[in-house]
Parts: C-alpha cells; sequence; structure tokens
C-alpha cells in the first residue's frame, strides 16, 4: 500500500552552495510517482541548483534528498541516472559533432540486469529508437544529420529523446522550451503532455506559467534559495498575488 503513495523524489530542507558561496538555504519539493511538478521562480532563485544538487552534481550540506523512501545523499550523477532520473539540463547540451542517431544510441541505457532489485518498471520505462522517433517525427528526418545542424527546437527534443533512452522513471527538464520558436515550444508542451499521460513523473523549471498549469498536477516557487509556495494547479490560479510576488520580471 505505502509503496504507492511513497513519493518518488523528496528533497527536504535542501542547502547547498558554490565553494563557500551558499545558494539554496531551505529547498523542500515532492514528486509523488506518476505526476508532474513544476519548480518556478525568477532568474537566480535556485532552480538549477536545485536540479543539479537532485542529479548528484552539488554536494548535499544539510537536509536530505531522498529517492522512494531512501536517501540518496552522497550518490554520483551516474548513480542518480541509473535509479531512474533522466535530466534535460538547461541549454541542452546535445553533442554537435554526433548525428542525430549517433546521440541517441551513444547515451541509451540497456535495460539492466543488475538493477532488477529496483522497483518494476513503469510502462513508461522501455524506450528505443522507434519509440523516440514516434514521439518526435522530425528527428526521424533528421536522423542522419549532425547535432550542429539542428535548430534549437530540434536540440531541445534530440536533449529530451536522449534522457529517455536512459529509461527514466522520473525525467528532469530544467528550462524546458527556452529560446525556442513559438511553434516549436508547442511541440514540447505536447511532447511532455504525451509523456505525462502515459505515466512518466516529471519536474519542469520553465518560464511560460500558462504551460505549466496545464501539465502539472503540483507547483514549487523558490526565492533566494528558499521554498516560499508550493500547491496545485487550482490553487496557483486562486493565489492573485503569486506571480506578482515571485516570479514576475
Ligand atoms: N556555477 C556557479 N557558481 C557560483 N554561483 C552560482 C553558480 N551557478 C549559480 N550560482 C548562484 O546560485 C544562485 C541560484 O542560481 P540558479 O540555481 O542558477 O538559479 P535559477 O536556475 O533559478 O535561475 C544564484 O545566486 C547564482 O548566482
Ligand atoms: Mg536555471
Amino acid at each position: 500500500m505505502s509503496e504507492k503513495q511513497q513519493p518518488l523524489l523528496e528533497v527536504k530542507h535542501l542547502q547547498t552552495g558554490y565553494g563557500a558561496s551558499q545558494a539554496l538555504f531551505d529547498v523542500s519539493l515532492t514528486v509523488p510517482a506518476g505526476q508532474c511538478v513544476s519548480l518556478q521562480g525568477r532568474n537566480g532563485m535556485g532552480k538549477s541548483t536545485t536540479v543539479s544538487a537532485i542529479m548528484g552534481l552539488l554536494p548535499c550540506w544539510q537536509g536530505d534528498i531522498q529517492w522512494q523512501g531512501q536517501s540518496v545523499v552522497g550518490r554520483e550523477p551516474f548513480e542518480m541516472a541509473r535509479l531512474g532520473i533522466g535530466l534535460v539540463p538547461e541549454g541542452r547540451q546535445v553533442f554537435p559533432n554526433l548525428t542525430v542517431w549517433e546521440n541517441l544510441v551513444a547515451t541509451a541505457a540497456k535495460p539492466n540486469k543488475k538493477n532488477t532489485h529496483l522497483p518494476p518498471a513503469r510502462a513508461t520505462s522501455s524506450w528505443d529508437l522507434d519509440r523516440v522517433f514516434a514521439l518526435f517525427p522530425k528527428l526521424a528526418d533528421r536522423r542522419k544529420h549532425f547535432g550542429s545542424q539542428l535548430s534549437g527546437g530540434e536540440q531541445q527534443m534530440l536533449a529530451i529523446a536522449r534522457a529517455l533512452m536512459t529509461h527514466p522513471t522520473l525525467l528532469i527538464l530544467d528550462e524546458a522550451t527556452e529560446g525556442l520558436s513559438p511553434l516549436l515550444r508547442q511541440e514540447i508542451w505536447q511532447a511532455l503532455a504525451t509523456l505525462r499521460h502515459e505515466g512518466l513523473s516529471i519536474l519542469i523549471t520553465d518560464k511560460n506559467i500558462k504551460q505549466l498549469l496545464t501539465l502539472c498536477d503540483h507547483h514549487v516557487i523558490v526565492q533566494k534559495g528558499r521554498t516560499v509556495w508550493s500547491g496545485d494547479s487550482a490553487q496557483f490560479r486562486a493565489d492573485a498575488d503569486l506571480k506578482q510576488l515571485y516570479l514576475a520580471a
């Protein structure tokens, strides 16, 4: 029983920073299994730092990060990936000198026998080229093109596809549609809605509040390294001051 209700990811009172410079003072967030959560806040408030700490790219100074009820503090990034977190980092970072196809197979994870002690795979967790090309037909057309030849939107599709090829249980997207044309943004939101309906859990940062409210179940707002608000979409819409207080540029 409790396994179903146990959150997939839980960040509790997280503190971290860069060298001696503290960036997060008290960030808490929960991603329930199969749900979609937005992490919002103005520039420099700590969204990417939170994502980096979850991935094991930054140390946890205080607080805890739990994956399916167990602390993962001190885990390396590759271990977090193996546990089931797929990251689409800010700025995409696809390999410019590899083709679309090479980008996808270079990072693909084979379903690993060693991982069988992990909780049962969700229906969404098995990905192959056919499935990512069905999600992003544009990538199929461009499969022989180099990463550097792709538009920003295509690169973002490739970054998402690449993360999916590791069979994640949780997909984390940092600035999911930043710098993309409106049309390509729409394609990304559409794909994320499809993934969400297939049961993939998602943690996402983006500037488009309207799309986040449509896609996500829960929302967390950070300000100056602290969680200052969290709630569902209805609570978000009902709180007239929220945008002005924490999100308006
Ligand atoms: N590599 C870094 N070195 C030092 N400080 C950083 C670094 N990256 C981010 N910061 C600082 O951490 C704080 C949070 O930044 P960040 O997490 O990138 O915010 P957001 O993603 O919400 O825009 C900011 O004060 C920022 O200047
Ligand atoms: Mg950021």
